[in-house]
């Protein structure tokens, strides 16, 4: 992601949103943040994405994240255009329950590095890449995703990496592939065998491996 790193603060950039006015870390507080870009709206694979994530903002809640999402349309287009989105989710009569951010002049998308020189509208401008940062509440930037235009996330896959994030933010650990909450975790490699066994009173197991290296431990959070 160009010019924002793992661990970098997040900008405190101010934008128009569905909700008013924002000033980025204000409207963060002291809680967790996922911004999510979007091409275009009124498009498709969007549309399905603001549904799911809509139907999944409960989710995100009890994680303490605050959830904003962000497009290159104005917040008159955006407001018509939520209307759509919980339409699709037969649920007309309520509200999308998070902001939409207004980048029409790409401002936003060029400082944060989300357009997508692939994808263009009909005026051959760069539309954005559907982005993920995750933020924490220090507000520095904790993961970030990148995925084309034409390919939609999966919002299961986003409670997961908050779920490893917000877990390996409070214990010297690590999640492993396709780790769930309740699964067995790593001990970091940082740690020796005799501070491990001090902080996991649950006990650590190690698996034998040919090198004979013991770097596979693993515990119970
Ligand atoms: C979509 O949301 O369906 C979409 C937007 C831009 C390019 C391709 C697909």
């Amino acid at each position: 992601m160009p010019g924002l790193l793992l661990g970098d603060e997040f900008p405190n950039f101010e934008a128009d949103t569905t909700i008013g006015r924002i000033k980025f870390h204000d409207f963060l507080g002291n809680s967790w943040g996922i911004l999510f870009s979007h091409p275009k709206d009124f498009t498709p694979v969007c549309t399905t994405e603001l549904a799911c994530a809509a139907r999944v903002t409960d989710q995100f809640k009890k994680r303490g994240v605050k959830m904003i999402a962000l497009s290159i349309d104005s917040v008159e287009d955006h407001r018509n255009w939520s209307k759509d989105v919980m339409a699709f989710n037969s649920d007309a009569d309520t509200a999308l329950p998070f902001p939409i951010i207004a980048d029409d002049n790409r401002e936003l998308s060029v400082q944060l590095g989300m357009l997508d020189p692939d994808e263009r509208d009909k005026d051959g401008l760069p539309l954005t890449a559907r982005c993920v940062f995750v933020i924490g509440p220090d507000k520095k930037l904790k993961l970030s995703i990148l995925y084309p235009a034409t390919t939609g996330r999966n919002f299961d896959e986003l409670l997961r990496v908050i779920d490893s994030l917000q877990l390996t933010a409070q214990k010297k650990v690590a999640t492993p592939v396709d780790w769930k909450p309740g699964d067995k975790v790593m001990v970091i490699p940082s740690l020796s065998d005799a501070e491990a066994a001090a902080l996991f009173p649950s006990g650590v197991t190690t698996k034998e491996l040919p090198s004979g290296k013991k770097y596979l431990r693993y515990t119970q959070p």
